[in-house]
């Protein structure tokens, strides 16, 4: 296998559907939503590394603190020989794992993104030339199709992205990852923590904009890929806790009335003042719930770990 290898699971027209498909469902939809996987076109990408270095966004440095902490006892528990990981992106926490896992020879981020796994992926060949990387551009919500490589796997999933599942679908999803696991790999999972409102929701809601930027760019990603004419302009980015759900949710606001073509679906989508549409929801977790949805998954937890301020949580689990 040559060290850099990228595999797209799904043809260009796949993605191309699947947008097509969640623009006309939840534009049409009471009240109206889209899923976030479509915020992360390269700009999206860029922007959400800038929003990981912003000091309100307390989850990345949390894990990362985690990880500078865990990674050797992480790797002792495994022994993995591969690394998948779902949501990749620019795997700049997981080179803390890959230093740690000594045996490890095959590292397969997975992740919707093309430019961040290609970028990631050459600088780490680079970075590690005994590493072999195997990229795939895939949506982690369908059947993943993994790489026939050497066991055992360890499969982690970090930066809190489960929290953007609703939990229905994450029962799914994490009944999917358990079988994926063969006996002995291991799912090592990144979970923000349920905490106070005014931390989370700036977490959200950066001084700086750059969130809001991060959110209104899924417009743009319809703007072009849909020929749409969505104004970023007349939409006010917003976060909200919610507290009976304990999850924050990050939506757009329409300034005006106003109507949003969309011509690639013959579609017009009216928008009142005021009228709010759902980009992303972000749960926020306790350790009870997690080893509940784990092990109702058919996994379980054997290590939990906390950064200093109990912010973040990684665990740990085996399929049972
Ligand atoms: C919140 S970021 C986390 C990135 C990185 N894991 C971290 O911890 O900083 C979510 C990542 O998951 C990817 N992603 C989002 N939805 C996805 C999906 N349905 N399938 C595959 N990748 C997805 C995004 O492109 C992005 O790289």
């Amino acid at each position: 296998m040559s060290p850099l290898r990228v595999t797209r699971t799904l043809p260009e027209d796949a993605t191309d559907a699947a947008l097509r498909a969640d623009v006309l469902n939840g534009l049409t939809a009471t009240p109206k939503t889209l899923p976030p996987k479509w915020f992360y076109d390269a700009r999206g990408s860029e922007l959400f590394e800038e929003i990981t270095e912003l000091p309100e966004y307390y989850p990345t440095r949390a894990e990362r603190e985690i990880l500078t902490a865990r990674s050797g006892e992480i790797a002792d528990a495994s022994g993995a020989r591969t690394l998948v990981e779902l949501g990749s992106g620019s795997s700049e926490k997981t080179r803390l794992l890959i230093d740690a896992l000594t045996a490890l020879e095959v590292y397969v981020p997975v992740d919707v993104s093309e430019s961040a796994l290609t970028q990631a992926g050459r600088a780490l060949v680079a970075e590690r030339p005994g590493l072999t990387v195997h990229a795939l551009i895939a949506d982690f919500t369908g059947q993943l199709a993994l790489p026939e490589t050497p066991g055992p796997r360890l499969l982690a999933f970090l930066g809190g992205t489960v929290g953007n599942l609703l939990p229905a679908e994450r029962a799914v999803f994490l009944a999917r990852i358990r079988r994926l696991l063969a006996p002995g790999d291991a799912l090592l999972l990144g979970t923000d923590l349920v905490k106070d409102e005014g931390v989370l929701v700036r977490a959200y809601d950066d001084a700086a904009g750059v969130t809001a930027e991060f959110n209104k760019n899924v417009l743009a990603v319809v703007d072009r890929e849909l020929d749409a004419d969505f104004d970023p302009d007349a939409f006010d980015h917003v976060a909200l806790w919610d507290p009976e759900q304990e999850w924050i949710e990050m939506r757009l606001r329409s300034r005006v009335a106003q109507t949003v073509k969309v011509p690639a679906l013959d579609l017009a989508v009216d928008f009142a003042a005021g009228e709010e549409l759902r980009t992303e929801v972000s749960a926020k977790f306790r350790r009870d719930g997690v080893s509940a949805e784990l092990a109702g998954a058919g996994l379980e937890l054997t290590h939990w770990w906390t950064d200093s301020e109990g912010r973040f949580a990684l665990s740990l689990s085996v399929a049972r």
